[in-house]
């Protein structure tokens, strides 16, 4: 299956200087944990992490929603869930991508019952034209086309996730 690049490795850099910087701006104070959706936004969670200068705890949680289908199933699951408490922290939820945005908005509702002090969405991709629930996703990367996309942590059956670039692989 052939792969055509989409977003470079140059690209990706310096979006995320701008984002962390943001963050930083956006979070003058207060513990802020830093939540990656397994495993698909672990790349971008640690370069992301790392380009945000303050101090920020980095957390992981499991959710499965797509097996190996290229489309959504509609069923969420959380197959690791937090082994800390959110209660009165700032949390950001790092994602590699919304698509049906069934995933996010099931998550949301989900860490929203703990109580956090705010709670907001970092997504590195975004394709608004897949759209089935809406999704507040306060921090994009990249808009990008309707186009099944791989690397930088997101997978197609599990490949892909080491590729430097985000990539359209075709059918
Ligand atoms: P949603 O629930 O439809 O928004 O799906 C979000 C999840 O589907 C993401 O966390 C990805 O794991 C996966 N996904 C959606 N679009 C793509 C894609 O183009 N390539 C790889 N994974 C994708
Ligand atoms: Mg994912």
């Amino acid at each position: 299956m052939p792969l055509h690049p989409l977003v470079s490795e140059q690209q990706i850099r310096e979006r995320i200087a701008q984002l962390g910087a943001e963050i930083d701006r956006d979070y003058p104070e207060g513990i802020l944990y830093l939540i990656c959706i397994l495993k698909g936004a672990s790349i971008f969670h640690a370069d992301l992490a790392r380009a945000i200068r303050r101090d920020a705890y980095l957390e992981f949680m499991g959710i499965s929603s797509y097996g190996v289908a290229r489309s959504s199933s509609g069923e969420v699951k959380v197959t690791k869930d937090l082994d800390i408490s959110i209660e009165n922290a700032h949390v950001l939820i790092v994602e590699d991508i919304v698509d049906s945005g069934i995933t996010l908005s099931y998550l949301t509702r989900l860490l929203q019952q703990r109580n956090p002090r705010s709670l907001a969405i970092v997504a590195l991709l975004d394709k608004p034209e897949r759209r089935q629930r809406p999704v507040d996703v306060r921090y994009v990367g990249f808009k990008i086309p309707d186009k099944f996309v791989v690397g930088y942590g997101l997978d197609y059956a599990e490949r892909y996730r080491n590729l430097r670039e985000v990539c359209v692989l075709e059918e």
